[in-house]
């Protein structure tokens, strides 16, 4: 007999479901990201899951790989050109400059983010279409402190989740000050390299993109590219001290990394990445830096800002990777086995009850007979199953069962509530 496919429909290429069990894996490291950044006067930020093109082209950079490439884009009925939203800086900027929050209150403005993020890359291991970011970012103040809490907090993350094996790489990018004049030694030095069309064409619009070239074949004619930090200006040069001061005080290791540019194009000074060696080629496991210049692309005033964003499906990549056993907490406490209609009714109050009284409990829907309701309560992760009948109720009892032991001991109905809550607390 020909067997039905289960559905006609299958995800995306690149795209993902998360489903339990192990979607509780991924909430528990979205909440261990986001945790640090509540406590450091972050506040929540949600923003569209589309935006206007123009902002990502603006913001994110003509020529980046994630503009020309990467982005999908839709023309809506009334011809409006949108884009899903490719990351979050660029959205939460313009979302504090609409809402003039830079006006409101005191500088600087301290945003966090969750959320997914759309691009269509190859997909490959760690790399996806559609993927999610734990962000933040801190706007309208220029402090080497600010640059330094921010990657202090996602160390401290990475650390609070057990991970051991993440670097941080870090690099100034310089300024508007001290930028152009090592573009142009830059752009010199590579003009006279055996590189290919394409890259040619990057070097006059982009030459610090080409410093990330992963050929071998590149990677070996840049040894002797000039380097940004013979070229930072002294106060580009005091800051970047400052932020490497600040993050060693604070016990986060660090690499000076003279390659690192970042793919996005609104970077100034402060850039850096979290990387980990268990992920393979894909093995940015976060990165960020400082955009002064953003706000006034986007037609905004001077706002100084910094941020980075965390990517929460290679976190938990890098987890698995070093073996990391989370610790999840069970998503049901107690199990209800109804034997018949008023255990039924008795055992659906009782979870209820459980509830409301913090207590995760779940119960045995469908009417099934016992055997099965009992696979299903094994099943849950319950640590205690609550079974009753209708001897046991004439008795004014119920049976509670330790799923762990297998003992078993009447417990009266109207204390039931509060036996379970004490053996669990
Ligand atoms: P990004 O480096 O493009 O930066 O992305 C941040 C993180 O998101 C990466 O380190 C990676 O973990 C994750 N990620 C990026 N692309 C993918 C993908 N295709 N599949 C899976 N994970 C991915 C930004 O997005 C900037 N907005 C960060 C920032 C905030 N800079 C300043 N503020």
């Amino acid at each position: 007999m020909k067997t039905l496919p289960v559905s006609t429909f299958s995800a995306p290429k690149g795209t993902y479901d998360l489903l339990p069990p192990d979607s509780a894996a991924f909430l528990a490291v979205r909440e261990a990201l986001a945790a640090p950044l509540r406590g450091a006067g972050y506040g929540y930020v949600e923003t569209p899951g589309f935006e206007h093109v123009e902002l990502f082209s603006r913001g994110v950079g003509e020529s980046t790989d994630i503009v020309t490439k990467e982005m999908y884009t839709l023309t809506t009925k009334g011809g409006t050109r949108l884009a899903l939203r490719p990351e979050g800086t660029a959205s939460v900027l313009r979302a504090a400059l609409q809402a003039s929050l830079h006006r409101a209150g005191s500088l600087p403005v301290k945003l966090w983010y969750s959320g997914t993020y759309y691009r269509y890359e190859r997909p490959q291991a760690g790399r996806y279409r559609h993927f999610s970011q734990i962000g933040a970012e801190a706007i309208g103040t220029e402090d080497p402190a600010l640059d330094a809490e921010l990657i202090i907090l996602a160390a401290d993350a990475y650390r609070s989740l057990g991970l051991t094996g993440v670097r941080l790489l870090l690099n100034s990018l310089g300024d508007r000050e001290c930028r152009p004049a090592y573009r142009a030694a830059l752009q010199e030095f590579l003009r006279g390299l055996d590189l290919d069309e394409d890259t040619r064409a990057r070097i006059e619009i982009n030459p610090l993109r080409v410093l990330d070239d992963k050929r071998e074949s590149v990677r070996r004619q840049l040894a002797g590219a000039p380097a940004m930090s013979d070229h930072l200006c002294q106060a580009c040069k005091e800051y970047h001290e400052q932020v490497r001061d600040l993050i060693s005080g604070a016990g986060v290791a660090f690499t000076d990394d003279e390659r690192l540019v970042r793919g996005l194009d609104y970077y100034t000074r402060t850039t850096f990445e979290f990387v980990h060696d268990g992920l393979g080629s894909q093995s940015a496991v976060g990165g960020g830096g400082r955009y002064d210049g953003l706000s006034e692309m986007l037609g905004g005033p001077a706002l100084p800002s910094v941020g980075w964003a965390v990517g929460v499906d290679r976190t938990l990549l890098a987890l698995r990777a070093e073996g990391v056993v989370q610790d999840l907490p069970s998503p049901t406490d107690v199990f209800a086995v109804p034997l018949g209609d008023e255990a039924r009714r008795e055992l659906f109050a009782m979870v209820t009850a459980l509830r409301r009284a913090g207590v995760a409990a779940d119960f045995a829907y469908g009417g099934r007979g016992v055997k099965s309701a009992m696979k299903s309560a094994n099943r849950s992760g319950a640590r205690y199953a609550v079974v009753a009948g209708d001897r046991d109720l004439a008795e004014g009892v119920v049976q509670v069962k330790d799923l762990g032991s297998g003992e078993q001991s009447p417990v009266p109905l109207t204390a039931v509530v509060d036996d379970l809550r004490r053996r669990l607390a």
